[in-house]
């Protein structure tokens, strides 16, 4: 079959946030905070001998997890530096604001914003020789983004101190939504490419980092996109990562994923559900 020749919503970065905004309105989750609020504890940070945490960010998007997280990092200790990386300007101006709001209670908290995919900003870096170390690096669903996932996480590996931690919290690709993005991630003829906490443990594996596995349940309500509900509209197209997909893509593709949807929905009350579980993983050296 040809490469399906589908407008792409990675393409249109406003397109982007208002349909992932609309699939995180129908999205469920438990147990992000009691997770992360562990995780912010991972890594080792001596404030005798050092004066602030360095965070660095990948992908935050408007930065609603983020911020939760910048929280619990700002209990540990006061003073924080923080960079963050994300290519949407309307994005970044958001977090930025946030950021900003934080900052009038914890005045020892400085950020930096790089308007930049994570692959520009590795470039640049390579250039400049930056040499910055970060005691923890959070990237929650945001490596899909990388072309290529090998040498984003090594670059990432370099950025950490001895002690510090890199954090992937991504789809587990075994649960219902995780299956539907794998299914045309890895179809060759699907415009699509995105990576895959998969690929990530292959990676980790291939290097022998040390890693640790965490999982939360979370689930993702498409009643509004099997009724054909404008709103569904939005969820399907952050799924399928096209838009418009239920009309730009062939009747038979799309027949296919309802399909399939169908087959794995979970009738809970009136509402017609998927899980959507999280695999978070995090890599120290
Ligand atoms: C699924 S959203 C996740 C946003 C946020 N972390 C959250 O959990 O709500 C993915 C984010 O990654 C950003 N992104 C896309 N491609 C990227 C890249 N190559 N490098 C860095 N960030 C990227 C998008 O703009 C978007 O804000």
């Amino acid at each position: 079959m040809a490469m399906l020749n589908l407008p792409l919503l990675g393409s249109d970065l406003t397109y982007y946030q208002i349909a992932f905004d609309a699939y995180k309105r129908h999205m469920y989750h438990e147990g992000f905070e009691d997770m992360w609020k562990d995780i912010c504890g991972m890594f080792t940070f001596d404030d005798s001998k050092e004066d602030e945490i360095c965070v660095l960010i990948v992908g935050p998007g408007k930065g609603e997890n983020e911020i939760k997280v910048l929280n619990f990092v700002l209990k540990r200790h006061s003073s924080v530096y923080v960079r963050v990386i994300e290519p949407d300007k309307t994005a970044v101006s958001h977090f930025k604001e946030e950021c900003d709001r934080l900052k009038k209670t914890h005045p020892n908290l400085r950020y930096e914003f790089f308007m930049n995919t994570f692959q520009e900003y590795i470039a640049k870096s390579r250039q400049s020789e930056d040499e910055s170390k970060f005691h923890f690096v959070v990237c929650i669903a945001s490596l899909y983004y990388m072309d290529d996932i090998t040498d984003a996480l090594e670059h990432l590996h370099i950025m950490i101190k001895s002690t510090g931690i890199i954090v992937s919290d991504m789809i587990d690709h075994t649960s219902s939504v995780g299956k539907l993005f794998i299914k045309q991630w890895e179809d060759e003829t699907y415009p699509v490419t995105l990576q895959s906490g998969k690929g990530i443990k292959d990676v980790l594996q291939r290097k022998g980092w040390q890693f640790e596995l965490k999982y939360r349940r979370a689930e993702l309500d498409v009643s509004l996109l099997l009724d054909n509900e404008p709103e569904g509209t939005l969820v399907l197209d952050f799924i399928m990562h096209v838009v418009n997909f239920r009309h730009a893509a062939p009747k038979t593709y799309v027949d296919e994923i309802f399909s399939l949807i169908w087959q794995m929905v979970e009738n809970v009350g009136d509402k017609k559900m998927l899980s959507a579980n999280r695999e978070v993983v995090v890599i120290s050296k």
